[in-house]
């Protein structure tokens, strides 16, 4: 039988001395949170499961010789956990020395310099060298369909990115590889993330805890453009950057003194963009863009429901594993190209300005909207690279004043907006919708996947 922690139960231990009472169930790393005490952590996730991996956060227990991982193992009735003494300290600081053993330590030059939750460690046990010296593969950072770079030189092996990828977004698109010294994490037969069914949704990337995974920086050619004294160069906000951005530079999101939609036009006026638009223009153009397409659907009898997603990746998914449904996708655009189409039609009507030299750019909160949405001079950008920007330029955000977005008028096409529409969030909900509709169960007449 398995075992199931009584929730209504209370546990009584001590952390450190201080005696500390939890609900049965509770992991000796959440126990110490309790107790003010902060055991380090590295292959810990809060949104992931339970691994175990790196043994950073072990810890003694009742006195007796051996260390457990707190982020593991969940506490019982009386047991007197110590997280600090010189023995400890010298096993993490040993684990840690043998992993900077094969890192390349080039902080300076890193992407996650100063964000890094290895370099945070590194610091705080105070390792000056490593004992082990360095094994230096000299791997080289690999663009992944101009969207996400991959360098596994830098990945210490905690399986983050394998669980996110596996078990929360249920694409597969990576996996570990090898044994022993030659353990990694790669994509099946040491394909391309495209190859490998991947989808862009960048979940990866968001809780690699080191520079090892991370999205394309496209901002030195934005800046380029801005610095450009010929070149319109025109922004549109997609819904959602304010608390991205806010979460980026570690402020609450939603509450008084945060960054707030306002504030971001203000700072991009000041970063040298020409106009800066709300997104929900082209998610307006979009929607009824969509809603036109539908209606023909339901007047000639076409396939239904018809399946749309607010990012490339939702459209790649259907094909990847719902190849027999892949009909159905709408036919509709990108709504960041639409952004980029209309806008460049306008300016090109409104003000004689050359086309060419009219350069877009999409705020989007992350990678996933990223994915498709770029061209030569249409370029997606996310929250984490807009932070690098507003500090490159020495910019307060979070002091400025709110600004109104710019204006455009727009012959929206005509759409039914009376559709029996079905939304769903997230792969694994769009994997029931999709099995329903391969069922014939689904009477929707538009199945819309949020990613
Ligand atoms: S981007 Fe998404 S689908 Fe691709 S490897 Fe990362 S988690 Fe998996
Ligand atoms: S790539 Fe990042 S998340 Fe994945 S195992 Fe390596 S360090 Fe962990
Ligand atoms: S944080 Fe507990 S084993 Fe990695």
């Amino acid at each position: 039988m398995s075992y199931k922690p009584d929730l209504n139960k209370s546990v009584n231990l001590t952390i450190d001395g201080v005696p500390v009472t939890v609900p049965e169930g509770t992991r000796i790393l959440e126990a110490a949170k309790k107790a003010n005490v902060k055991i380090p952590t590295l292959c810990e996730h809060p949104d992931l499961c339970k691994r175990a991996v790196c043994r950073i956060c072990v810890v003694e227990c009742d006195g007796r010789g051996k260390l457990i991982a707190a982020c593991a193992n969940d506490v019982w009735e009386g047991v007197s956990i110590v997280t600090n003494n010189l023995r400890l300290f010298d096993t993490r600081k040993t684990i840690l020395e043998l992993i900077l053993a094969n890192h390349p330590q080039d902080c300076l030059t890193c992407v996650r310099n100063k964000k890094c939750e290895l370099q945070e460690l590194a610091a705080e046990y105070g390792i000056r060298e490593s004992s082990f010296g360095r094994n230096d593969s000299g791997g080289k950072p690999v663009i992944e369909s101009d969207t996400i770079v991959r360098n596994m030189d830098k990945c210490v092996k905690c399986g983050r990115c394998v669980e996110a990828c596996q078990e929360e977004q249920t694409i597969r698109a990576i996996n570990t590889s090898h044994r022993s010294h030659e353990y990694g994490i790669s994509a099946p037969y040491n394909q391309t993330l495209l190859e490998s069914g991947c989808v862009f949704c960048g979940r990866c990337a968001a809780v690699c805890p080191v520079g090892a995974i991370y999205e394309h920086d496209r901002t030195a050619e934005i800046w380029a453009g801005l610095n450009d004294k010929e070149r319109l160069v025109i922004a549109q906000v997609s819904a959602g950057l304010d608390c991205a951005l806010n979460k980026e530079l570690a402020l609450g999101c939603e509450t008084a003194g945060t960054v707030t939609a306002g504030k971001i036009v203000t700072a991009l006026k000041l970063l040298g963009f020409d106009k800066v638009y709300d997104g929900e223009v082209s998610a307006g153009i979009s929607d009824s863009e969509l809603s036109e397409e539908l209606q023909k659907r339901i007047s000639t009898g076409g396939l239904l429901p018809m399946i749309t997603g607010g990012s490339e990746g939702v459209y790649q998914f259907v094909k990847n594993f719902y190849p027999d449904l892949a009909d159905r996708l709408a036919t509709g655009r990108n709504q960041r190209r639409v952004f980029a189409e209309v806008i460049k039609r306008e300016y090109a009507a409104s003000e004689k300005a050359d086309i060419s030299g009219i350069m877009t750019v999409s705020f989007v909160p992350g990678i996933a909207g990223k994915y498709g949405a770029d061209g030569k001079t249409d370029i997606a950008i996310t929250a984490v690279e807009l932070a690098r920007m507003i500090s490159l330029a020495g910019m307060d955000i979070n002091g400025l004043s709110e600004s109104p977005f710019d204006t455009v008028k727009i012959d929206l096409p005509k759409g039914d907006s009376g559709a029996k529409k079905e939304m769903v969030c997230g792969f694994a909900q769009a994997r029931k919708a999709l099995e329903a509709v391969r069922k014939g169960e689904n009477t929707s007449q538009w199945v819309e996947i949020k990613v």
